[in-house]
């Protein structure tokens, strides 16, 4: 097989399962809209001196290079000084993800004392089923080398007693890497080979296979999640987006608890409410609710900070409206909030946009949670604004692309 066919495994897969399903291409494509959410991928390792660590981050980023699927960073328990900022990981989390990527320094051909217990703690998960049929894979950092197959394979050891699905790497990449220098590449896992003298290590060929492998593990869980039943236990217990109804709620829950009230008012001149340029989606919006302005006029004079801040959210609101058409009534399929720019009719001295602005800015983080809603900003003074409104906001997002169009299209 060559290395690109591997890629369309998981396409092939949705296109079988699909067949084989009373369902038409028409109605899953619906269904997905309304159902799907991000596929959400654990890269859990340990990391003594940073080898693995580096590891992590390149099968990190092979995975978020995966259309709507997400890379969550966390580690083993235990001290780790090189990675001192990433979360310590919950056995209990597991489950919640739909793939999973373990790495570990190589040990005497075996992982880390500190893999392995963390491994043993997951024996509840392992009575209750609940990692079954999950995708994962491993990688590891190595000095020489010795032993670095049979130790990717002592942890497989551990996921196939899960019953999860293991994706390996096979000889992808290979074509691309320099051979005139040792790799730890390997059909079983990417490896890094650390303790070769004189080189900067992990490699760029080692880094490059273990995006390819990182990929390849987005790209399995991203297919299969669609599909995959779970165990009882696992079902009650994950909060996921392998829980399609906990994942779309998760957002629109937000908005229920928050009181918002999304409707869209209809645009006061020759222009549309939003422009979608590829998966960014462009969007300006005032403080106007039911064809009037909350609060006009100048902050500091004619309006009070807390109405100002009042019509900011309002604002906000509305460009939340806007993108909600936008992404087609699935605000879950926004991958990230990316800028927000603040103009505020003030008077010369006025000198408190960036507050006024924070009540946009948590708006933003409220609805969608840290990762996706934090985004770079702009706040400006006017000397005056469309409809003698106190603030308008203009505002960038990043869309998913759509699963089908992307993997079936
Ligand atoms: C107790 C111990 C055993 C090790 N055994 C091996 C081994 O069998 N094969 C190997 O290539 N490197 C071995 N190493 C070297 C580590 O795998 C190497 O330093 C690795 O890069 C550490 O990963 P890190 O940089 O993420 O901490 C061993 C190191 C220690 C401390």
């Amino acid at each position: 097989m060559r290395p690109s066919s591997i890629f369309k495994l998981p396409c092939a897969l949705c296109m079988l399962l699909l067949l084989s399903s009373p369902l038409t291409l028409a109605q899953a494509k619906v269904e997905s809209r309304e159902d799907e959410a991000v596929t959400r991928v654990l890269v859990v390792f340990h990391s003594d001196a940073g080898g693995t660590w580096k590891m992590a981050q390149a099968i990190a980023k092979g995975i978020e290079s995966v259309p709507r699927v997400q890379a969550v960073l966390r580690q083993v328990p235990g001290l780790s000084e090189v990675a001192s900022l990433v979360p310590v990981v919950k056995v209990e989390e597991l489950s919640e993800y739909d793939g999973i990527a373990l790495g570990s320094p190589v040990h005497f051909a075996g992982s880390t004392p500190q893999m392995r217990s963390f491994i043993d703690s997951t024996l509840d998960l392992w009575s209750q089923r609940a990692l079954e049929g999950l995708p994962a894979t491993v990688f590891m950092s190595a000095g020489s080398g010795a032993g670095r197959e049979a130790a990717v394979q002592s942890l497989w050891s551990a996921l196939a007693s899960h019953g999860m699905m293991i994706v390996t790497t096979g000889i992808m990449g290979n074509a691309e890497i320099d051979k005139r220098i040792p790799q730890g590449v390997n059909p079983f896992g990417t490896v890094a080979l650390t303790g070769i003298p004189g080189a900067s290590r992990p490699s760029p060929g080692e880094l490059h296979v273990a995006q390819l492998q990182g990929q390849a593990l987005a790209r399995t869980a991203r297919a299969t999640q669609l599909f995959r039943t779970r165990s009882p236990v696992a079902q009650q217990t994950s909060h996921s987006s392998s829980n399609p109804a906990a994942k779309v709620s998760a957002v629109d829950q937000r908005i229920a608890n928050l009181g918002l009230d999304l409707r869209l008012p209809a645009p006061a001149g020759s222009y549309v409410p939003f422009k979608r340029v590829g998966n960014l989606v462009f969007i300006n919006q005032v403080a106007s609710r039911d064809g009037k302005i909350l609060h006009p006029g100048t902050v500091g004079a004619k309006v009070s900070e807390a109405q100002a801040r009042e019509a900011t959210r309002l604002a906000m609101t509305n460009v939340l409206a806007a993108l909600q058409q936008a992404a087609e009534g699935d605000l879950s399929r926004i991958k990230q909030v990316v800028q927000l720019t603040g103009f505020f009719k003030t008077d010369a001295r006025f000198t408190r946009h960036a507050d006024l602005m924070n009540e946009a800015s948590a708006l933003a983080i409220d609805v969608f949670g840290d990762e996706v809603g934090r985004h770079t900003r702009g706040t400006v003074g006017a000397i005056s604004l469309p409809l003698d409104s106190a603030v308008e906001i203009q505002a960038v997002f990043e869309l998913y692309p759509d699963v089908f169009e992307d993997n079936l299209g």
